[in-house]
């Protein structure tokens, strides 16, 4: 491994005003995507949106890297150019999801457990010949009657933490996301508490495993109520409560956060994120690595049709603009309709 390339690689990503664009939905997840939109999924039309995002003009502007999945990284734009060389073309380092998605945690009937570290090591070997920097694995905690339990909070860790290790063997920066979700009408103060000691856990195993912090970035969820909780909360409320969770629990060697926006609306995610930037230096940058809250508007403004290619890439701009706002805490929502 080399230490210092990862290092190099971990600030790159959260470099000032800019984030990550995840686009590593797996070929389920995009289906539903596309389906919303009423665009049939097939090897073409996932080849064909994926283009569109990554040849959008200024694409580097405000985005530091994108997340690939498995069948696009291996996939080249119309041009015959590879995906990950178009990427490096626009200024953006190119990255991974490596995970296996989540299985039903044995003798834990209301809970998951993320699947993947059998082959991983030639896995992360073979990204890295394709051009990957870094990589991804998502684990998912439930807040529910009775759960998480902590037999859930240590398994999910604890796969966390091997990967990291064996991302980081290959040269790999690992993003490490352990996702507690916002279903359920459990209030702010819950997911604060179940966020803590998650947390608390992924920074145990991930010393006992000897991950390089330093080489390391978290893709935390933001601490807010359920989505059915009757008691929401302000922007300014989540930004705090939220700060005050990290600062108790993510060590300064971490150079930074790239939240998820895990079911909030666009907009949300992007105020919530610009709320947190306002309250002032933390030890570790406060950036974004969205899925949905970047490409919702994307997919609706293209719905499938070529002929919205350049309304679909102005869509996406825009967004990276507003959240690249965000990361200064400058961002206003009168940019919106900008
Ligand atoms: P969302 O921002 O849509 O939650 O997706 C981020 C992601 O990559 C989840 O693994």
């Amino acid at each position: 491994m080399d230490l210092d390339a990862m290092v190099l690689t971990a600030h790159v990503l959260v470099t000032s005003g800019k984030g990550i664009l995840a686009a590593d939905e797996s070929t389920p997840t995009i289906a539903k995507r596309f389906a919303g939109i009423g665009v049939e999924s097939t090897e073409a039309s996932r080849r064909a949106y994926r283009e569109l995002l990554f040849t959008t003009p200024g694409l580097g502007d405000h985005l530091s890297g994108v997340i690939l999945f498995d069948e696009t990284i291996r996939q080249s734009a119309d041009d015959g150019t590879p995906i990950a060389e178009l990427l490096l073309r626009q200024g953006v380092v190119p990255g991974i999801k490596v995970d296996g998605g989540t299985k039903p945690l044995a003798g834990f009937p209301a809970e998951v457990v993320t699947a993947g570290l059998d082959g991983l090591r030639g896995r992360l070997a073979d990204y890295a010949t394709l051009g990957a920097r870094f990589a991804k694995w998502r684990a998912v905690i439930r807040i529910g009657s009775g759960v998480p339990t902590g037999a859930c909070i240590e398994a999910n860790a604890h796969v966390l933490a091997r990967y990291a290790a064996l991302a980081q063997e290959a040269g790999l920066v690992p993003i490490v996301e352990p996702e507690v979700l916002m279903d359920g009408d459990h209030t702010l103060a819950r997911c604060a508490e179940v966020t803590e000691v998650t947390l608390r856990e992924v920074f145990a195993q991930l010393a006992r495993q000897h991950v390089v912090l330093e080489a390391t970035l978290l893709k935390p969820n933001m601490v807010l109520p359920g989505e059915g909780c009757p008691d929401q909360a302000t922007d300014d409320e989540i930004a705090v409560a939220t700060i005050d969770t990290m600062r108790r629990t993510v060590p300064a060697a971490v150079p930074g956060l790239v939240f998820l926006s895990g079911g909030q609306t666009d907009q949300q995610a992007t105020s919530r994120l610009d709320a947190m930037n306002r309250r002032g230096p933390q030890p570790w940058e406060l950036s974004f690595s969205f899925g949905r809250a970047l490409q919702g508007p994307v997919l609706r403004a293209w719905g499938g049709d070529p002929g919205h290619r350049t309304t679909a890439q102005d869509a996406l701009r825009h967004r990276a603009a507003l959240n690249g706002a965000a990361r200064r805490g400058t961002y206003e929502a009168s940019m919106e309709g900008a």
